[in-house]
């Protein structure tokens, strides 16, 4: 990876454009890429990969504090025997290919899901990663691997109780503090490609107030370029969190 390479095109994107600080992406496509070029679904996988270097560059590049990434929900492994196995072999190799580069431009990274569910190899790889990436101070880069929403907030009431928190002291505060995400602002900007417009279980509770970009190109194929429109796109919202769009003017 090649973080800030000066071969990489400058984003077109006006000074004035207020870019996310959190970006959630469902990378979805990489299966019909592959199908649409005649070839075996890990092409498009692999390929997808390549896409989830660009978004980290990209979103480097461009100051933003936190990625999040979709890589593989708890519901993947409905899927034939061989494409999650080849999905695991992608994902162990990965890690092995990206942490130099991640590290080296200051990037923290952490896995967020379930781990227990992967091989030994894969968990001492991911341990490793996060170790390494630890103290770095640039975006943090989360990649949701076995992650259910469901999940996610079903393992912060476990952590409650383990704690052995009276109910009168729970609120959306203290449930927060225990989900995968804690310490990070919520994603300010949701991006799912590859056509569908659903949430496939991903992050739940914290999109709750996150704008929802949907677009039809395939994750291979997004592109700086794509990222540019998105930002765009997301610049044109008007956040209002319940208020109404004058008192939203009258503030700013
Ligand atoms: C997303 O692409 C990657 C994973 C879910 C691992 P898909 O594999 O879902 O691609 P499509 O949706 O079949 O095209
Ligand atoms: C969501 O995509 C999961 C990831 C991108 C990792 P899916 O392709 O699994 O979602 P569905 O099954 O179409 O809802
Ligand atoms: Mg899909």
């Amino acid at each position: 990876m090649m973080v800030m390479s000066p071969s990489s095109e400058e984003i077109t994107l006006p000074a004035t454009t207020e870019l996310p600080k959190h970006v959630a992406i469902i990378m979805d496509g990489n299966g019909r890429w592959a199908k649409k070029r005649l070839m075996p679904r890990i092409v498009g996988h692999k390929a997808g990969v390549k896409s989830a270097r660009t978004a980290v560059e990209v979103c480097a590049k461009n100051n933003i504090s936190a990625l999040t990434l979709f890589a593989f929900s708890s519901e993947n492994w409905n899927r034939p025997r061989k494409e999650v196995d080849l999905l695991m072999d992608l994902f162990i190799k990965s890690l092995r290919e990206e942490a130099k580069a991640i590290n080296e431009n200051n990037i923290r990274m952490q896995i967020i899901g379930d781990r227990k569910a992967f091989s030994e190899k894969l968990q001492s790889r991911i341990a490793e990663v996060e170790s390494l990436t630890e103290n770095n101070t640039g975006m943090t880069l989360s990649i949701a691997a076995n992650y259910g929403g469901r999940w996610d907030i079903i393992q912060a009431v476990q952590q409650l109780i383990a704690q052995g928190i009276k109910a009168e002291d729970v609120d959306e505060a203290v449930l927060e503090k225990n989900l995968m995400l804690s310490g990070l602002p919520a994603p300010d900007l949701f991006i799912r490609t590859g056509g569908e417009h659903r949430i496939s279980n991903f992050l739940l509770w914290q999109i709750a107030y996150t704008e929802q970009y949907f677009t039809d190109t395939l994750w291979p194929d997004f592109s700086e370029q794509h990222f540019a429109q998105a930002f765009e796109d997301y610049a044109g919202r008007q956040r209002r969190f319940g208020r109404t769009g004058e008192q939203v003017e009258e503030d700013a």
